[in-house]
């Protein structure tokens, strides 16, 4: 068990004995609002957590938050390392061996993301279907143990993300679906860029979420994830793009999430 693992379970014994914990949410730039929504929650900074990120990107707030959603007990993770901070794709191991250990089972990943289809516009919703690993980059390059051949083919877990489907029918809200496709950032995408990720089969790119994906299945939590559109991709609308913008659009499509969420949790496992 990881030294952050014994200091959540003591933390979590104290507040919620008894009780069952399956479900984090991770939560994306500018999607910070869900934490909100949460009843008796306890709130332990990342800083008080050995090896857990230290995050630098302003829009992430860096703590773990622990309370009730529709219901259920719910892990909200608000912050996440990204590849592009240290050069380090398997920032967020610590975060989600810790997960495991403690005994949680589903992972739900939200990030901000670019569309690259004109249909769906900044403010919409996107489950992820797949994904394309565009960076190149592995979380699991070093590990010497067998199980780094790990299976992508069903990555998305399929019953997650028809949970998903019918949360959002429930909420009426449209949710898209496609494929992500993950740039290493920091700095955005080229308009040629983004014709390639659209030639290449991509609906929405973005700088987060492929390494936290490849280590869930690694570790064996199942996980879903959903992208807010803040923006259309580079060229696409003729605008400069900021982290600035991101962070002021997440919330638009950021609350249309967060009623899907709350249905979501209270309807699986
Ligand atoms: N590209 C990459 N990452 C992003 C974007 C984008 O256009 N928007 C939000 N995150």
């Amino acid at each position: 068990m990881t030294e952050a693992a014994l200091i959540l379970r003591a933390r979590l014994n104290e507040a919620f004995a008894g009780e069952t914990l399956k479900t984090a949410i991770v939560l994306g730039s500018g999607l910070g609002g869900l934490v909100g929504e949460l009843d008796d929650p306890v709130h332990i900074r990342y800083s008080d957590l050995p090896d857990f990120p230290k995050s630098g990107v302003s829009g992430h707030a860096g703590e773990v938050v622990v309370g009730r959603l529709s219901g259920k007990l719910v892990m909200v993770l608000a912050g996440r390392a990204h590849y592009y901070e240290q050069g380090n794709a398997s920032a967020m191991r610590p975060v989600l061996q810790t997960l495991k250990a403690l005994g949680l089972e589903m992972l739900i990943l939200t990030n901000a993301a670019g569309s690259v289809v004109q249909h769906m516009a900044p403010g919409s919703v996107m489950l992820i279907d797949d994904h394309i690993n565009y960076s190149g980059m592995n979380p699991l390059i070093g590990e010497h143990t067998e199980a780094r051949f790990t299976g992508m083919t069903a990555a998305y877990d399929g019953e997650l993300k028809q949970a998903f489907r019918d949360a959002a029918q429930k909420a009426g809200e449209t949710l898209h679906e496609g494929v992500y496709m993950w740039f290493s950032g920091p700095s955005f995408e080229t308009p040629a860029e983004i014709r390639m990720a659209r030639i290449l089969g991509a609906d929405a790119v973005g700088m987060s979420t492929v390494p936290e994906v490849i280590l869930s299945r690694f570790l064996g939590l199942r996980v879903a994830a959903c992208s807010v559109i803040t923006n259309y991709g580079a060229g696409m609308s003729g605008d400069e793009l900021s982290h600035d913008e991101t962070k002021t659009m997440a919330p638009l499509g950021g609350q249309k999430l967060q009623k899907i969420i709350k249905i979501l949790v209270g309807d699986i496992g």
